[in-house]
């Protein structure tokens, strides 16, 4: 790969990586930074494109970080995490997932996002394929690319609940395949998979003995309508060996600043990954560790005031969604997200004659002209679908619906 640009375009310069080669921005970045060029500009935008909770992170885990910068905690820690922070991590794990992982089948990164890069350095071989189903956080494929892996995607459909079905994922699995991802519930639809289609994405796996399974349960408290979160390793216990179970800090807690993000997996995938990050980034740092800590340690009522606020703006937000013709909105069941389908304004134009041909022209237009930005389904691998969080306060979200509804009114 060249280098285009530079001072002196006459001169040969070094180039970049091939690895590199054709992988995309995060479209979830992009569509921030378009946001922030209109703010600075002096327009009123509401951001509904990050996925970020509006909340603060809870004084426990800020007091636990000031205490252990006080108290000299401020020396390189360990690569694969403090033992105070494991310990912790094991805890939550056995309290609330019923899963028991040993110290050395633990490793804290930073962030959730870190967890990922360490487990497919470690794993995926060019031409690996990583089946990643549809809609899909954004990183996980752009991740595997980054290692020469190869991404499929089976859908997981609005009509299932955006639910992964355990025949679509057989289709999907070859001989070939490194990884499979689950991310229930998931970003960006909101879909929550039931303890019996977990039991049945279990079965598919177990004519694959070589894949291995992330599970990233990064936003397992958040699923609303007295639905029940299932840790994919508690209904497949055979298939330990090879279940890598992800989480983090940054949306259970607020908390996505600090960087911390932990997993629990078999002992050899869990020593490949700290090799990984230890020739990277080393531990994570002290006192943000010191802080998830007190914060998986402490009291529960906060997540479950953060449920019942998102709960409460899903309902707004679906049913305000629900009401403008030539959209639909299916009720997710977790996460906090909304994920409404746009195929109903496809095809129309906008006053200044810009035809709205897919989700990424919708969102689009919808910045520019209603100063809204959401991410557009392409993004995450199913169209034609806007992605918009629900981590934003009540007042932003209402007008920010309003906007949709007066930007949709306007096409022709
Ligand atoms: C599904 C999913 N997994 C993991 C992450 C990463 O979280 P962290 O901030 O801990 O890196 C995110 C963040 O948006 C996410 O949506």
């Amino acid at each position: 790969m060249t280098v285009s640009g530079g001072t002196n375009g006459a001169q040969p310069r070094p180039g970049l990586a091939a690895r590199l080669d054709g992988l995309p921005a995060s479209a979830t970045i992009e569509m921030a930074r378009r946001a922030r060029e209109l703010l600075a500009a002096g327009h009123k935008v509401i951001s509904l494109a990050l996925g970020e909770p509006d909340f603060p992170t809870p004084p426990a885990a800020i007091e636990a970080a000031h205490a252990a910068a006080l108290a000299g905690d401020t020396k390189y820690p360990p690569v694969d995490g403090t033992p105070a922070l494991k310990a912790a991590v094991a805890r939550k794990f056995a309290r609330e997932n019923g899963l028991d992982y040993a110290p050395d089948e633990l490793i804290v990164s930073n962030g959730g996002k870190q967890i990922i890069f360490n487990a497919f350095m470690a794993t995926i071989d060019p031409g690996d394929e990583v089946v990643v189903p549809a809609p899909y956080w954004v990183s996980y494929p752009l991740i595997a690319r980054m290692f020469g892996g190869v991404p499929v995607h089976p859908v997981c459909d609005e009509s299932d609940g955006f639910s992964l079905r355990a025949d679509r994922l057989a289709q999907a699995l070859t001989p070939r395949t490194k990884w499979l991802v689950l991310n229930f519930p998931n970003n960006p639809s909101g879909g929550v998979c039931t303890e019996e289609e977990l039991r049945a994405i279990a079965s598919a796996l177990r004519d694959f003995p070589n894949v291995w399974i992330l599970s990233d349960e990064i936003y397992e408290h958040l699923v609303f309508d007295n639905r029940r979160f299932t840790s994919f390793a508690s209904v497949a216990p055979d298939l330990r060996d090879r279940i890598l179970t992800m989480n983090g800090v940054a949306k259970a807690y607020a908390m996505t600043g600090w960087r911390v993000g932990y997993a629990g997996g078999p002992r050899d995938l869990i020593a490949a990954m700290r090799t990984v990050q230890g020739n990277a980034t080393s531990g994570v740092c002290t006192v943000a560790q010191a802080a998830a800590a007190a914060a998986l340690d402490g009291p529960e009522d906060l997540i479950g005031v953060m449920r019942a606020t998102y709960a409460k703006r899903r309902q707004a937000v679906v049913e305000a969604l629900r009401a403008i013709p030539g959209i639909t909105c299916a009720m997710p069941s977790g996460a906090f997200y909304a994920y409404p389908g746009v195929e109903g304004c496809l095809g129309k134009t906008t006053p200044d004659g810009q035809v709205i041909a897919t989700d990424a022209d919708f969102a689009l237009a919808l910045l520019d002209r209603a100063h809204v930005a959401t991410v557009p389904g392409s993004a995450f691998g199913l169209s034609p679908y806007l992605r918009l969080s629900c981590a934003t306060g009540d007042a932003e979200l209402e007008e920010a619906c309003r906007r949709i509804a007066g930007f949709v009114a306007s096409l022709r």
